[in-house]
């Protein structure tokens, strides 16, 4: 079992502290319980919650937001927050013998997202279903409420999701949201939808009706499994292609590695979004990629590459944009793969750009690429150490590299000293200069 982090017990019991001060709000202002719906409803929830697929990172989603949804607009926020517990308990959980942290997060933020989207469901004039499902003069009054508390149910669950993802990777809530929740958006419109769908089929044929339900809801649960098997096969895609350009030069083996390691310190250091932390890493781990179209025999060379060799060494970062462009879900990391050899005063490849007309990411990848180069074994070189890599970055800010990338670099590798270092020895020189 994976250690919880103190900070996300805290928070984990802090929300279920105020799922119960919900309740208690709920019981106090005599919202009513339907006994019989809590336990289908559960049920069904139960079931839905086992099903649930995997984020990339963190947590799950499930169907059973369709439920609770169904179970709020049909019998009030009190019932379908008691539902919501149900949410806390998934086979998969037992089976992996899931932290009970965990398990009080889930149940308790489910409270309070269908809560509290139930609270606003009822103030903004939203009728209960139950006994009467939707008739026609509902419309189009019953629309306001229902886009409200639907909205107010997936911000609520995916701010309360992303602050906790946030808290146990220590990342950004902001960050977490974008990379995990951010997506989900309309398909909570369609599970929220399926949700009205189910509440009338539920209060017009009763018990069978959810039932009926269940082939649309293990749909939508498909179509949210395709798109993660999706992300998945992607990220294997871009694995096999990394091994395929190290397979073809030994010398590089790691090396693409190394440098989205770099380039995600760098860009961590820059304070990027995680959406872009992840389009570097990936453009980190592809730059050489077009590489696969080089003969072995000049990659290879251990001597000088004579004018002809260098010219097809240099349509790399071409090829690879080439190769990438295939793959729809890499198309933004095209731009910093076919710049990653650009130098700041023009005098790179392809295009020559100057400044920043070169793609703030190839400017990072350019960077982490050298600092890699530098610090490895070349067959006519041995590695240069860290700090010497370091200074010779700095020597070619303003020329070739980017200063504020070339220090985003060395603060997230701890070697920030260097400059300091470096500026020390300009001193010196300065003064042994005034001297003479
Ligand atoms: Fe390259
Ligand atoms: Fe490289």
């Amino acid at each position: 079992m994976q250690e919880v982090p103190k900070n996300c017990k805290i928070y984990s019991l802090a929300i279920l502290s105020l799922a119960l001060l919900l309740l208690v709000y709920f019981y106090s202002a005599s919202y009513g319980i339907v006994w019989f719906a809590v336990l289908v409803f559960g049920l069904f929830t139960i079931l839905a919650e086992s099903l649930g697929i995997n984020l990339p990172r963190a947590g799950a989603i499930s169907v059973s937001s369709a439920l609770l949804y169904a179970a709020m607009i049909t019998f009030g926020p009190f019932t379908a927050s008691i539902v919501a517990v149900f949410t806390s308990i998934t086979w998969n959980d037992i089976k992996n013998k899931t932290s009970v942290y965990r398990w009080l997060f889930n149940g308790g933020e489910s409270i309070l997202a269908i809560g509290l989207s139930g609270l606003i469901y009822a103030y903004t004039g939203g009728v209960l279903l139950f006994n009467r499902g939707l008739v026609f003069s509902d419309f189009p009054r019953v629309l306001l409420p229902l886009t409200l508390s639907l909205i107010a149910f997936f911000l609520f669950d995916s701010a309360l999701v992303s602050v906790a993802i946030g808290f146990y990777e220590d990342i950004s809530p902001m960050s977490a949201w974008l990379v995990d929740c951010k997506w989900a958006f309309f398909n909570y419109v369609t599970l929220g939808i399926l949700g009205i769908g189910l509440a009338e089929v539920f209060v017009k044929i009763g018990f069978p009706g959810i039932i009926l339900f269940i082939v649309p809801l293990l749909v939508a649960r498909q179509d949210f499994e395709v798109y993660m098997n999706l992300q998945e096969a992607y990220i294997k895609t871009v694995g096999s292609l990394v091994t395929a350009i190290e397979a073809k030069d030994p010398y590089t083996k790691g090396h693409s590695e190394r440098v989205a390691g770099y380039a995600e310190g760098t860009a961590r250091a820059l304070g990027w979004s995680e959406d872009k932390v992840e389009v570097i890493k990936y453009a980190a781990l592809l730059h050489d990629v077009g590489k696969i179209g080089i003969a072995k025999k000049i990659l290879g060379k251990a001597g000088k590459l004579s004018e002809d060799e260098f010219k097809v060494v240099q349509d790399h970062p071409d090829m690879g944009a080439r190769i990438i462009r295939e793959i729809k879900f890499l198309e933004d990391v095209i731009p910093a793969v076919f710049h990653h050899h650009e130098a700041l005063d023009g005098s790179g490849y392809l295009d020559g750009l100057v400044g920043e007309s070169i793609p703030v990411e190839a400017r990072v990848m350019a960077v982490a690429d050298s600092f890699d180069a530098m610090t490895s074994a070349r067959p006519y070189r041995p590695a240069l150490d860290r700090e010497t890599a370091a200074k010779e970055l700095l020597a070619c800010c303003g020329a070739q590299f980017d200063d504020s990338i070339v220090n985003a670099l060395l603060d997230s590798l701890g070697l920030a000293i260097v400059k300091e270092k470096m500026s020390g020895e300009e001193d010196q020189l300065s003064i042994i200069e005034s001297k003479t």
